[in-house]
């Protein structure tokens, strides 16, 4: 019998982390194109010290107790709102994630979707697809500027202040609010500035939602959230769906009380409310925020490298619940 350890990887990776995973340990890995169904993972897990973990794999009380050798969880994303962390602290159970490596890919694809929105791009192109580009008109398409706008981030974490770099470059004038403030020397070199989250939706062109998903997070943007924003403003969201209330959007896009949105993720993923998707002003992408070749690559890299650094005994680099490392399994 193999003394290596056991390690699930929930779906399939990056060859050459799967690789770097397999030299060191006995891999069972799902080669199916779909998550796993609970009762399979539960299942496959149950004799394992690793799980390498998607964002939809719920790593909870049910699934720690069912998995009594499991050592750490490797989340392959940056967000963990899939880890309910008390309970693998109780458990003993290191959990993982993959920050970093992906701020910067992140923060080219809400700049993205702040572009495609205020340019109108995913309508242009159906409308050119749809065989409608007869002659060129004065008033085609008229949308809002983005160079010299104010853009509001709300969270400042390492892909909001991506987002602030870029937007340096089209001299917007950038303001944001945080639970924490940015250290001066942060503000001056980005040339930031800290408001309440109200003057942040009363006063940008562009919000652009860059906070982890928490209780205190859950709808924070909400009917009143956007009764506060101008009517030529423009809503992006790359962080998680539930920070929107999705009614309340698709209700205000439509209502014309905000210009437009670009959105990456949704209240009840993979579904999307149905006005968003017959909404003209709203661009929707599934969930690709991150979704590089090279950044995917690095992201199972960094999971893989946290695996084996829990298994090996070792404090993984992006250990999220450091308390485990009192009674740790
Ligand atoms: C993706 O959404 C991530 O959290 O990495």
């Amino acid at each position: 019998m193999s003394t290596q350890p056991k390690v699930l990887v929930s779906r399939n990776i990056a060859q050459s982390a799967i690789d770097k995973l397999a030299k060191q340990c006995q891999v069972d890995l799902n080669l199916t194109p779909n998550p796993l169904p609970r009762s399979e993972l539960l299942a496959r897990v149950k004799d394992c010290q690793g799980l390498v973990s998607l964002l939809l794999d719920k790593i909870d009380d049910e699934l720690l107790t069912a998995a009594p050798q499991l050592k750490v969880v490797s989340n392959v994303a940056v967000g963990f709102d899939n880890f309910d962390v008390a309970a693998a602290t109780r458990h003993g159970v290191m959990l993982t994630n993959t920050p970093g490596v992906l701020t910067d890919t992140t923060a080219d694809f809400a700049f993205t979707l702040l572009m495609a929105a205020a340019r109108r791009v995913a309508e242009a192109e159906r409308y050119v697809r749809d065989g409608n580009f007869t002659e060129w008109k004065l008033d085609l398409f008229l949308g809002q500027d983005i160079h010299h706008a104010t853009l509001g981030i709300l969270g400042l974490g390492r892909i909001g202040l991506g987002m602030a770099r870029r937007a340096r470059g089209f001299e917007m004038k950038v303001i944001y609010h945080d639970e924490i403030r940015a250290k001066p020397e942060v503000e001056k070199e980005y040339a930031l500035t800290f408001c309440d989250r109200e003057t942040v939706l009363r006063e940008s062109d562009f919000v652009s939602l860059h906070v982890p998903l928490l209780p205190t997070t859950r709808h924070l943007i909400n009917a009143q959230a956007l009764g506060l924003m101008k009517k030529t403003a423009i809503l992006v969201n790359t962080s998680r769906g539930p920070v929107v209330d999705e009614g309340a959007l698709a209700d205000a896009l439509e209502k014309g009380q905000i210009a437009g949105a670009g959105l990456d993720v949704y209240e009840y993923e993979p579904k999307v409310h149905p006005k968003l998707m017959a909404l003209p002003n709203v661009v929707l992408a599934p969930h690709i925020a991150s979704a590089s070749v090279a950044t995917r690559t690095n992201m199972a890299l960094l999971a893989v490298d946290n695996c084996l650094a829990g298994l090996a005994g070792q404090t993984p680099p992006n250990l999220l619940n450091p308390d485990v490392l009192k009674n740790r399994r």
